[in-house]
């Protein structure tokens, strides 16, 4: 399910930032290369994810699902001086297709790739986050808030994508009989009653829900 017609989002890509080039050309390889291409965040939603980086000037970015690497080349972009992403994927056949991408932008300095279960990884990085973005399965999306949320600076950001799944968490049938559904229902839900943090559920594309921790 579209939230806005094709053409309202078309005039919304139009009427944003051009994708840099190398982030061009990753949305066409993917696409023609690899498996589900959905999955990638895409013009306007990539320059959603630089816009806010770029406001929060972050030195610490934790990605949890790297895909084909376009939201971590999105993030990396608002990285202070001597900053640093992290991006960790299950899936080791996309890591020599991020590699050469990562080096294509220029960024070998500033994102670090990591193979591996992000419930594992996780507790073993040692940083103080000032940005993490949840992209991973939507089955463990409180597990990796709980896992990060300690890691987190006060005043520091967590972004979680796809929370509105196409739409789904107000359909009663995907909510009674549809697993991924309930864990993003069960997420937001969780997250909008945390104390810990103050969140927005924005209608960016499939849904990014952004909160800060007091
Ligand atoms: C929606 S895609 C990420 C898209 C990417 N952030 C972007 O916007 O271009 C989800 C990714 O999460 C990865 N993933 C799924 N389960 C994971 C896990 N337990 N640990 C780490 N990565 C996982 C998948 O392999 C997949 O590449």
């Amino acid at each position: 399910m579209e939230f806005i017609s094709d053409t309202l989002a078309h005039y919304c890509e139009e009427h944003s930032s051009k994708e840099p080039d190398v982030l061009a050309q990753l949305n066409r390889h993917t696409h023609s290369h690899v498996l589900s291409p959905r999955m990638l965040s895409g013009h306007l939603q990539g320059r959603a994810l630089a816009m806010f980086s770029h406001m929060i000037q972050p030195k610490y970015i934790l990605e949890i699902g790297t895909y084909t690497g376009y939201s971590a080349l999105c993030l990396a972009e608002g990285l202070i001086e001597g900053g640093k992403l992290i991006t960790i994927d299950i899936n080791e056949e996309l890591e020599n297709l991020v590699n050469k991408y990562i080096k294509d932008a220029a960024v070998v300095d500033k994102i670090e790739q990591v193979i591996g279960d992000a419930l594992t990884i996780i507790p073993t990085l040692n940083y103080a986050w000032d940005l993490v973005f949840i992209d991973a399965d939507k089955l463990n999306y409180i597990n990796y808030y709980q896992l990060v949320i300690d890691q987190v600076k006060p005043g520091g950001y967590i972004i979680a994508d796809n929370v509105l799944w196409s739409g789904k968490v107000i359909d009663e049938n995907s909510l009674l009989k549809d697993k991924d559904t309930q864990a993003i229902h069960a997420f937001n839900e969780y997250i909008h009653h945390d104390g810990r943090v103050e969140n927005v559920l924005l209608p960016i594309r499939d849904g990014l829900m952004v909160m800060r921790k007091y």
